[in-house]
């Protein structure tokens, strides 16, 4: 095995991940989750958040390295998501990589997040074409994404306007009882349901609007839609057919992310998409992306569902191919930055 020896931290939202990564091949991947102590708030907490990385971060550390086989003076490079996510929890890794860096003498690559999402694919499938479409859908991010070098040069096609789409499978799941995070239980729950059972609306994808957002998505619409027709239902008294909703409200999220997604590859030329962030777990949007992708001659990529979700590999995979592509190390007084532009692919 060769390549330079690199640690990803992750902290950006409720995981805290370490990742050690050697070139493009994955060492391990250790995740501290704080999922379980915002479940009772129905959604993430940043104060909680914060608490949890500052607690998880150095277990967290000696178990990937104990896990990996590797000390941590062999490792070549830190890297660290600078940016976008809660500025809290994003500061805890950020510091705790600075001291890591300046500790081992190494450099340190403060890395996008949403870039990474991208770039964790190569741990599993190889080195990515240039150019790739990425489409990025988790709890906090829908983006779809041109990255001709994931190291350099990413460009935003379009994104949500309001919320993201694994916001709207979360909020969607509280109207029908079922836990949060929600997405898996609406996918679980969908499966025994009929997906045209229920016609809800597929936001921007249709005349004026398509023309102006014609890579952007909007699921705030469709979550209303959805509490409107269960509020109706109870009104009448009778029983809310859970599974057929769930199943209806997931056709309609991943009829347009994938409608979208094949239009992009088509009007820019790209013959290859990649799936990330923590919706690409869900079964239909696979089944169905694939099935599109086929029509339509595309290459599809999505990670294993481990390393959709937020994790520290995914910061140690580019932040090895930064060094590998000899891209310049990032200064010791990196911000974290919560907005940070996906465009911005260092910090
Ligand atoms: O990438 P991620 O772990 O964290 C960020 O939000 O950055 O994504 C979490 C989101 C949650 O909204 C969760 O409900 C959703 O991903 N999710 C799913 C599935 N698994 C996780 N959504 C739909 N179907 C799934 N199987
Ligand atoms: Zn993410």
């Amino acid at each position: 095995m060769n390549g330079p020896l690199v640690l990803g931290i992750e902290t950006s939202c409720d995981e805290t991940g370490v990742g050690l990564v050697r070139g493009r091949t994955l060492l391990f991947d250790a995740i501290a989750s704080s999922v379980e102590e915002h479940a009772r708030f129905g959604g993430v907490v940043p104060e909680v958040a914060s608490r949890a990385h500052l607690e998880a971060m150095v277990p967290t550390i000696e178990r990937a390295c104990r896990e990996a086989g590797v000390r941590l003076a062999d490792v070549d490079a830190v890297s660290v998501t600078a940016g976008p996510g809660l500025a809290g929890a994003l500061l805890v890794g950020v510091a705790s990589a600075k001291a890591l860096a300046l500790a081992l003498g190494v450099p340190l690559y403060g890395v996008n997040h949403l870039a990474a999402h991208v770039a964790v694919d190569v741990v599993e499938h190889g080195p990515l074409p240039e150019p790739t479409l990425g489409l990025l859908v988790s709890g906090g991010h829908s983006n779809l994404l041109l990255v001709p070098d994931v190291t350099d040069d990413i460009r935003s096609l379009g994104a949500t306007v309001d919320d993201a789409a694994g916001e709207a499978f979360d909020k969607v799941a509280r109207v029908l009882g079922l836990p949060f995070p929600g997405g898996p239980h609406i996918d679980r729950v969908a499966r025994e349901g009929d997906q045209v059972a229920i016609d809800f609306p597929r936001g921007l994808t249709s005349g004026r609007d398509l023309q102006r957002h014609r890579f952007d998505y909007s699921f705030s619409g469709l979550k209303t839609a959805v509490a409107r027709w269960v509020q109706a239902r109870e009104a009448t008294g009778q029983p809310v057919p859970v599974a057929d909703v769930a199943a209806s409200f997931q056709e309609a999220v991943v009829d347009v992310l994938t409608r979208k997604a094949v239009l992009a590859c088509a009007e820019h030329g790209v013959d290859d998409l990649l799936i990330g962030g923590g919706v690409a777990a869900n079964s239909r949007l696979r089944a169905l992306a694939q099935e599109r992708c086929d029509a339509a001659g595309i290459r599809l990529r999505v990670p294993r569902p481990g390393l959709c979700t937020d994790n520290g590999a995914m910061v140690a995979a580019l932040g090895a191919q930064m060094v590998m592509k000899g891209r310049p190390e990032s200064r010791l007084d990196l911000p974290a930055d919560s907005s940070q532009p996906v465009e911005q692919v260092r910090a």
